[in-house]
Formats: structure tokens, sequence, C-alpha cells
């Protein structure tokens, strides 16, 4: 029997889950990037994407494989603004369970899933996209959207109860993540020739921080031509941390115009630079655009933090990097985030607005 679309209004209300479960084999008209007349624009077929490895233990070390490590450090996040952290002092069983424990969440019934459900005005909890225009293309995903920190930002009534180990775990792994912010925002300050605090200054506080957990479930989508899991962008962030899924792939990062794809590493945690430290590192590092395709036979998981100044630190580029040869490419700002999302209604590129 064919299974006919859903209206406008029920692909709006539904979660990508939901609209999957319907058993449509076509995607709603809300999802689909519009490509040439074929339609389909879309490729999950790019090239591989050799994104370098860092072994973070010997960031510290003053011995030569120290030094041509922090020397990779650099060239990675100028070239593809990203590197796969190995090293990371967390064990594989631990990421196994992180990982575990956000599929069992994404399969509890809808129901109890939508006791954290977001509202349309508050991307905080469970669900799709927030609809803030007629033309916007939805993502082909289902969130689960939770403020960290400041403690006093923290919403518990939308932390899982369940599984109920939930909340100890992401604290643990979020905690770990701090810890490994810190050291990764000094070394890539000494990979610069800079004094080791200045970009952890700029960052400010972790008690005025915020960090934000996302953690994304694609469901199988039936045209990956058509519909992007997550459509292209770089991150508010200063760092980002991506738990990938251990076995489906499906990020890709853009570089030189061309899209390729981001393998999975098990047990690597993908670390990329955000919008944030490209400015402090006046444009050196790079905050890659990316994206998310979709998958036709493959469920996917994966747990994304972003570790973001204080709304009331202000970011620029450390003078040392401003000279002759390289200008001063962004003003200092404040607040970025909300700069960010004006910019990315507005269909922008948001670091755009920051430049001079
Ligand atoms: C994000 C993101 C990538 C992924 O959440 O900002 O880019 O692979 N996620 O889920
Ligand atoms: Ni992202």
């Amino acid at each position: 029997m064919a299974v006919t679309l859903p209206t406008k209004m029920e692909s709006l209300s539904k979660t990508v889950q939901e609209l999957v479960m319907k058993g449509y084999n076509e995607v709603p008209e809300r999802y689909v990037h519009k490509g040439g007349s074929s339609g389909g624009i879309i490729s999950a077929s790019a090239p591989l994407l050799d994104v370098p490895s860092i072994d973070l233990s010997l960031l510290i070390s003053p011995s030569p494989a120290g030094v041509e490590e922090l020397k990779k450090l650099q060239s990675a996040l100028s070239s593809c603004g990203c590197f796969q952290a190995t090293n990371h002092g967390m064990s594989n069983m631990f990421l196994d369970k992180l990982r575990e424990m956000s599929k069992e969440f994404f399969a509890l019934p809808m129901e109890e899933k939508k006791k954290y459900g977001n509202t349309a005005d508050d991307i905080e909890g469970y669900g799709n996209d927030s609809v803030l225009s007629e033309h916007q293309i939805l993502d082909w995903t289902d969130r689960l959207y939770l403020t960290i920190s400041p403690e006093d930002k923290k919403r518990l009534k939308f932390w899982p109860e369940n599984p109920p180990s939930f909340r100890e775990v992401l604290e643990e792994y979020i905690m770990k993540l701090k810890t490994l912010n810190e050291f990764i925002l000094k070394a890539v300050a000494r990979s610069l020739n800079l004094t080791e605090n200045c970009f952890l200054q700029q960052y400010g506080e972790n008690e005025s921080a915020s960090v934000i957990a996302r953690f994304n479930f694609y469901p199988t989508c039936p045209r990956p031509d058509l519909a992007l899991g997550v459509k292209p962008h770089a991150d508010a962030s200063a760092i980002t941390f991506l738990l990938q899924d251990k076995e489906v792939e499906g990020l890709q990062v853009l570089k030189d115009d061309l899209w390729f794809r981001v393998p999975v590493v098990p047990y690597s945690i993908l670390v990329n630079v955000g919008d944030q430290v490209e400015i402090m590192s006046n444009g050196i590092l790079k905050s890659p655009v990316h994206r998310v395709v979709t998958n036709s036979n493959r469920e996917r998981n994966t747990l994304a933090v972003f570790f973001i100044p204080g709304s009331e630190m202000e970011i620029g580029p450390v003078e040392k990097l401003i000279n002759q040869e390289r200008p001063r490419m962004y003003k200092t700002v404040k607040d970025y985030v909300s700069i960010y999302f004006q910019n990315y209604q507005l269909g922008k590129r948001p670091i755009d607005a920051a430049k001079i």
C-alpha cells in the first residue's frame, strides 16, 4: 500500500522518529534541499578526510615527540579545523556507556521522551528543530539539548531519569571534558607560540562559561539525497567535542570548497574549533563548516558538547597574532551566541558579522 505523505502541519509537529515510524517512503517537503532538475544533490560518497590524530598525552611533553605533536595540532587546526583526540583519559568502556545510554534514551516510548519535550520557543529538551520561518529547511534529526553550565541555568526537568544512570554518567563526562577543554586551549596557545593562558583568559571562568550537550539521533531516511541530518554550519562555541557513532559515518567537513567525509574512529573524540577560537586566533585556526548526511538503512547517534565563553566575556583576536602580514580580521565581540543566531536565521555565515 502506498503511504501518503503527512500534511504540512503534521510534519511540523512530529519528531523525525515519528515520521519514520509511519513508514513514509518519501521525505516531507519541509526537509527537502532542492537541487538541480534531477532533485537529489546530497552525496554521501565524498572523499575521506585525513583527520589528524593527536595524542593528548604528548602535548605537554618537552621531548621532540611532544614538539612534533604540538606542530601537528597547529597544522590540523589551521587546515581542517579538527582532530581526533587519543589518549584523552577516558576508557573505551566509559565511552560505550555514554553511547549506550544515549541509544536507550531515544529508544524509550515517545510518550516518555515527550516528558522532556522542548517547546516552540525554547530549544532546551527533547525534540527536533524549532520552526522559525516558513522557508526553513528542517534537519533530519531528533535531539536532546541540555544546558550543563552555568549551574544556575541547568534545568533538571529536561534531564532524563531513564536510563537511571543518565545524569551521573553525563556529569562525569562533562567534568572530564572541562579538564580537556582547558588543556586544549592551553596547548593551542602554546602551539602558536603564545603564553599558555591567553585563550583561556578570554574563555573565562568555568563558573560563567556555558556548556551545552546535544544528543543527536539520526533516524534512517528514505531519501538521503534530499535531506540532511544537519545542514551546513560552523559551531558557535570556542571548542566542540563530538563523540561520534562507533559504526555509522555521517559527518562531512567543507575544505577548499569540497565536502569530505569524517571517518569513524571508535574511541577517539573528535575535537573542533568553533567560531570563537577562530576569532581569538585572528583567523589562523579554522572553525570548520560541517554538515551531516543521512543514511537509508542505519540509525546514527552522536553526542556534541559545546564549550562557550560566558556572554559577558570580550572575545577578540590576540594582539600577538595581529601584524602587518596578518592585519586584524575580526572585531572584538561580546555574547557571540546571540550574534550567531541572529545571522544564522538570516541564512548568513555568522562569523562574517564579526569580520572587519
Ligand atoms: C552539531 C554537529 C555532528 C554530528 O551537533 O553541531 O555538527 O555528527 N553534529 O552529529
Ligand atoms: Ni556542529
